[in-house]
């Protein structure tokens, strides 16, 4: 039969339950005449307590090879536990043990390793309680985003990772290629013969789902997508990974105003299943992470997000005493230091900025009235910065060519996108989350290196 998981273990045994248990030591502590381990599978922060007495057959023998990191398998029965830290613990009847971890090599032994060393050891690091801990917060905010577009209605859709465009237009794509340039000179690497290549044209990595996302919308109304995304920018930093992965929802029928509603009602949400789901998990982040971590949960649930214009950011910011490393005028794009400043002193919550500049936007963001600003909204939240980029898009077929122009856009490379415009165009809106930024800002880590299970960054290629 197939064994309970330790947290059902923990959660629903009962003295004198039968019971059979997978996992691998963390701990074990010799005592006279028996001895505990302290098994844990993932399943939850808690591990079950094992009690071995000194009367189990081969108890010396199995006893050496029972360091941490050694894989078991335990029959017993529970028992009601003496100790403080437990409810109930497993006193061991048989005992199998898999596999042994050496302890003069296993890097993981029972001590507080830095961040740096665990991500040299990427293989072994989710064994460790921090990292545990993450990734069951990451999977249940998984589910929770999927469970909350499935009960409004929305399709999931799953957009190319293979692109011909740039839908920011930053140029931050990673090319994709069959043909072996690696011998080239990148001088010769320009005038690549593309129609040799198997794609026949220059390929890139998708930087973002969003314009074939609304293509989707354009039949489905309500779509979203939740995929990886790359982009070969300043991924140096704490916030930016080279490979991350992306929400992006997109609505018909739906402008500015509908897309922060959306946003607003879907983060809180999200914080509202996992600080549930994930309450030791929490705890835990709280005690040994980031103090504000449940303070700051429960503001995103309870609390209204403030709304600003970038126009009235622009304003706080050159009105406030702080001096800034880079120079606040309008028309710049907001600086790290500027959005701490908005979220961590102005307002101390969550901020949406709307109506940027259109000159530092993306190209489908929708025109203002003003014809300087466009109908863009970034969330800001304290210690990440931006957790969330959308728009209102243009959905106005001259307005949108003129803006393609203007920003060198080639239109025939885009025909498909115009074609939105020329049939059944409807006022639409969308939004992108960083999903590392948002498990980084619920589980208070400082590097959203340690929230992906294998971070892509310059120089980081062992697996
Ligand atoms: O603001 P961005 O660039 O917006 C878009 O890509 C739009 N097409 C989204 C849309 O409207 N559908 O990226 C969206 C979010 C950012 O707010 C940030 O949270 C995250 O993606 N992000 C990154 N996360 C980790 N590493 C990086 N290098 C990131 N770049 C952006
Ligand atoms: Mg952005």
């Amino acid at each position: 039969s197939r064994p309970p998981s330790i947290r059902s273990i923990l959660n629903h045994g009962q003295p004198g339950d039968a019971v059979m248990a997978n996992g691998w030591v963390r701990s074990k502590r010799v005592l006279k005449g028996f001895a505990f381990l302290d098994l844990n599978d993932g399943s939850s922060m808690q591990g079950l307590q094992v009690v071995l007495d000194e009367a189990l057959p081969a108890f010396a023998a199995q006893l050496n090879q029972l360091g941490t990191g050694a894989s078991v398998t335990v029959h017993g029965d529970l028992v009601a536990s003496q100790g403080k830290n437990q409810r109930i613990e497993l006193k061991a009847t048989s005992l199998q043990v898999w596999g042994t971890a050496d302890p003069q090599t296993y890097p993981l032994q029972k001590k507080r390793h830095s961040f740096e060393f665990l991500r040299t050891i990427a293989h072994l690091r989710s064994r460790t309680n921090t990292l545990g801990a993450v990734f069951r917060v990451r999977n249940a905010c998984s589910h929770a985003i999927h469970q909350f577009f499935q009960e409004q209605g929305f399709l999931w859709v799953h957009t190319p990772i293979i692109t011909h465009g740039d839908c920011e237009g930053a140029g931050e794509q990673f090319s994709v290629t069959a043909l072996d340039l690696h011998h080239l000179p990148l001088t010769a690497q320009q005038s690549i013969d593309w129609s040799q290549d198997f794609f026949g044209q220059p390929t890139y990595l998708t930087v973002s789902g969003q314009l074939e996302a609304e293509i989707m919308a354009m039949a489905f109304t309500h779509v979203y997508t939740f995929g990886p995304t790359f982009r070969a920018e300043n991924s140096n930093t704490s916030r930016h990974l080279a490979e991350f992965w992306m929400v992006e929802p997109e609505m018909a029928f739906c402008n500015l105003q509908g897309d922060m509603d959306w946003a607003e009602s879907f983060l809180k949400f999200v914080f509202r299943q996992v600080l549930e789901q994930c309450a030791d998990d929490f705890e835990f982040f709280n005690q040994r992470i980031d103090s504000t971590v449940l303070e700051t949960a429960q503001l995103i649930i309870d609390q209204p997000f403030e709304r600003m214009t970038y126009t009235e950011a622009i304003n706080r910011l050159e009105q406030c005493d702080r001096s800034f490393e880079f120079p606040v005028a309008w028309g710049i794009d907001l600086q790290s230091e500027h959005e701490r400043y908005l979220t961590e002193d102005l307002v101390k919550r969550p901020v949406i900025v709307t109506d940027y500049p259109k000159d530092i936007k993306a190209f489908y963001m929708r025109l203002n009235e003003d014809l300087k600003t466009v109908a863009a909204m970034d969330i800001l939240v304290p210690k990440i910065g931006e957790l969330v980029g959308g728009s209102q898009r243009e959905e106005r077929l001259e307005v949108l060519q003129a803006r393609m122009q203007e920003t060198n856009l080639p239109g025939e490379d885009y025909w498909w996108y115009l074609d939105l415009r020329r049939y059944g165009t409807v006022p639409h809106a969308g939004f992108g989350l960083g999903f590392e930024r948002l498990v980084q800002f619920m589980t208070g880590m400082q590097n959203i290196r340690d929230v992906i299970p294998f971070p892509r960054t310059p120089m980081s290629a062992d697996f």
